[in-house]
């Protein structure tokens, strides 16, 4: 292996910049940091601006000079040792190829950090983080993102974009399926799982990549839930909602973070100080760095935030945005600014210095090529450990909405099933719309886990969904008009005991810029659900979907209601091991569900307001006129095939620094099942007022039929005070109460004074 320059950098002159670091982590960033110093030291300003920059993959880096567009400025810039980073550059090869150009034809021979959007796996795909989340497993989570970080690493890529921990409230927002929901005690946990799931414990390991929490901060706020749109909050909600998440995955050693599209106080994130410099890298202490999202930087000239490209590299970088995404603002810009005495060297001296101390701490410099090995790819990508790992976290994010008169879990000799739905036969729908790196038509259809358990349905489509071909980048078409298939789909309802039918949305209805103003069935499928109720009432509807739905008609109307949202890979299998019982449903809802789409936003950890009850039974109090104020499915909410008691609330208030809370939960059903139980406080009255309930405590486990357990919860300051509108984490004597349940609205409620 040619390792030229690479060698001569790490073996020359004074440095001596061995392979063989230390284990302890300790010495290890101490030895890691007198090497960053070295390097930088030998580094010309245009090296140091290189390494702030990230392509998008350009051409086959393994076949002819490219000619597309830009193609060849960027392998030109390449050449001269000008890109730190490529995303969107994936297989061994290819990422072979690219790195081999950095360390081998550049000056210094820096290595290349390769960045992608692995969300919920590589080529084998759990279900969306949004379901992941409904499973509330922390350990699970953590698998699913171990087995994302696996088969990605496998293919060169050494960073992942995710998690995303942003919260949210407003189910139009497509990528509401990317994230962990609506709460932030939930959300930073899940954050957490993820993050250890793909760093593992030793990031210099070839099957661990670096982590990025997403969009930092506010993108989950997006007014009316509207792609890109601006947000608004208020001081309260930024420290107490928003920035938590991204506190526990600093806090949890996650390597990246992204800034967002959005501004924060009419500041955009990617040229935002307070964000980026005094919370995130001052009080925070965060040592790794930060990428800007896709053209953020450029986009504050939309915003109306610079003047120019020029102007938007000079706020981004002195911001604390240390590489730049697709923007061109610091390649084209940054290196006059420094020249011109505008922006301090030693700014882009500390952005180098973390970009270089990840590309150590990866172990980069100790063999560039460590995570392309084309054996490794082929042997592990879709590996059936895999698979596994998919099942089991499918089995886990379905969660059971509704199961009247116990139709479910169906009888393993059920005769007479109709199966109808477009998505019952779709292969490719339920790998949902991050599906960026697997293969169209790799997810088990619903039909095919079906076979697996009985040959007693019959299917028919009854309506597409979509109207001609999606694709991730257009919008897709609704099937508003088709009803062709309606006809069938009835008279083989007409002539079943139980009908299954798998509606919702198409895989491409969420995601980034997916926003929608309806969040009922897309297209045909309500009419198609009415007629066939109408011929047979005995309904299974198994939802799958990116976000909430809106659906009050099918809730008062069908007796049973799984959602499944998009499960991956193994999507099929478990959905049909859960209608036939061979695993009983545990999953809760990480959002709430609306009645209709007008109490967007809407969500369990709300504000009482000054008038939160109809006392006076007039019409002078906080609701609508013509809905409910409470959602359709609650946060926290999901059933299983058993049922569970809670008795015995006990508070022990005697150590104000560690309140016990228990309970004694039965499984009473009759058999197996997993529960999660919540525990909810609500501080009665504080400096700034704190929401009704508040998520502090959970915990899952399994009741064999008939089983006991005491489950305690302790809650010390950290779940008991919040964030004063200075950013100052206070903790208030007072009365609480406390609700620990089954779900955010059903529990057994106490209060206790913190003394
Ligand atoms: C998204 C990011 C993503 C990036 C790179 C952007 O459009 O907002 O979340 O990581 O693209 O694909």
């Amino acid at each position: 292996m040619k390792r030229s320059n690479f060698l001569i950098t790490l073996l020359t002159g004074a440095l001596v910049l061995s392979s063989c670091v230390s284990n302890k982590p300790a010495e290890r960033a101490d030895e890691i940091d007198k090497k960053v110093n070295a390097l930088l030291a030998q580094m010309t300003i245009e090296e140091k601006v290189g390494q702030m920059v990230q392509y998008n993959g350009f051409y086959d880096a393994t076949g002819p000079a490219p000619s597309e567009g830009n193609a060849q400025e960027k392998y030109d810039n390449l050449k001269k040792g000008g890109v730190g980073s490529f995303l969107n550059v994936r297989g061994a090869k290819q990422v072979r190829a690219l790195q081999k150009i950095a360390v081998e034809e550049t000056r210094l021979g820096i290595p290349l950090i390769f960045g992608l959007d692995v969300i919920h796996g590589h080529k084998t795909l759990s279900p969306i983080p949004l379901a992941e989340s409904a499973s509330w497993d922390m350990q699970a989570i953590k698998k699913s993102a171990r087995v994302a970080a696996i088969e990605a690493s496998a293919i060169g890529i050494n960073w992942t974009f995710a998690p995303m921990v942003d919260i949210y409230r407003d189910a139009r927002w497509g990528r509401v399926m990317e994230g962990a929901g609506e709460d932030p005690y939930l959300g930073a946990k899940i954050g957490v799982a993820r993050i250890k799931g793909f760093q593992g414990d030793d990031l210099s390991a070839h099957n661990t990549i670096a982590a990025c929490a997403k969009h930092f901060a506010g993108y989950g706020f997006v007014e009316a839930g509207k792609e890109y749109n601006t947000v608004d909050f208020g001081t309260s909600t930024l420290y107490n909602i928003v920035l938590p998440p991204f506190k526990a995955a600093v806090d949890a050693d996650v390597k990246t973070v992204m800034n967002a599209f959005n501004i924060v106080n009419g500041v955009p994130s990617t040229g935002n100080k307070f964000l980026q410099r005094d919370i995130l890298k001052g009080k925070w202490g965060f040592k790794g760095y930060v990428i800007s999202d896709w053209a953020s930087g450029a986009e504050m000239v939309n915003h109306g935030f610079a003047a120019d490209l020029k102007e938007a590299s000079l706020h981004a970088a002195e911001a604390g945005c240390d590489m730049d995404m697709e923007s061109y603002t610091y390649v084209n810009h940054l290196v006059d600014l420094v020249e011109e005495g505008k922006v301090n060297v030693s700014i882009v001296d500390e952005a180098v210095g973390r970009i270089l101390r990840v590309k150590y701490e990866l172990g980069l410099f100790d063999d560039p090529y460590k995570y392309c090995d084309e054996a490794r790819e082929k042997e592990l990508l879709y590996h059936d450990d895999h698979q596994a790992a998919a099942l089991d976290m499918a089995h886990k994010s379905v969660v059971l909405l509704k199961n009247e008169g116990g139709i479910l879990p169906l009888a393993k000799d059920q005769k007479k099933i109709a199966v109808i739905g477009a998505l019952a036969d779709d292969k490719t729908s339920m790998l949902g719309s991050w599906r960026i790196g697997s293969d169209d038509g790799t997810a088990v259809s619903v039909l095919e886990g079906l076979n697996k358990h009985t040959a007693n349905y019959t299917y028919a489509k009854g309506a597409d969904v979509v109207a001609g071909d999606v694709n991730f980048v257009f919008h897709l078409n609704e099937n508003t008009t088709d009803k062709s298939g309606f006809k069938e789909a009835i008279q083989l309802a007409k002539k079943s005991e139980v009908v299954v039918m798998v509606l919702g949305e198409h895989g491409f209805h969420s995601g980034e810029a997916r926003s929608r103003t309806k969040i009922d069935l897309p297209g045909v499928q309500q009419q198609l659900l009415e007629e066939v109720y109408k011929v047979n009432q005995n309904i299974v509807l198994v939802l799958t979907n990116g976000r909430p739905l809106a659906l009050p008609w099918a809730a008062d109307n069908i007796p049973a209601i799984v959602e499944t949202w998009q499960l991956g890979t193994q999507s099929g299998n478990a959905i049909a091991d859960v209608l036939f019982g061979a695993y009983n449903p545990s999953g809760k809802l990480p959002m709430s569900f609306p009645r209709s789409v007008g109490q967007c936003p809407i969500y369990y950890n709300k504000f009482s307001t000054g008038r939160p009850v109809n006392a006076e039974k007039n019409v002078f109090w906080s609701h609508y006129t013509d809905e409910e104020n409470d959602p359709l499915y609650a946060f926290g909410y999901g059933l299983s095939y058993t049922t569970f008691e809670y008795a015995d609330l006990k508070i022990d208030d005697a150590n104000p620094k560690a309140i016990k809370v228990s309970v004694k939960v039965t499984n009473t059903g009759g058999v197996s099942g997993e529960e999660v139980t919540q525990l909810y406080i609500r501080d009665k009255a504080a400096s700034v007022v704190r929401p009704i309930k508040e998520l502090k405590g959970f915990e899952k486990y399994t009741l064999a039929a008939n089983e006991s357990k005491e489950v305690t919860f302790t809650l010390t300051d950290a779940e008991l005070g919040f964030y004063d509108n200075q950013g100052n984490f206070i903790v208030e004597p007072g009365m609480f109460d406390v609700m620990v349940g089954t779900s955010s609205v059903k529990g057994l409620s106490g209060s206790f004074e913190l003394k």
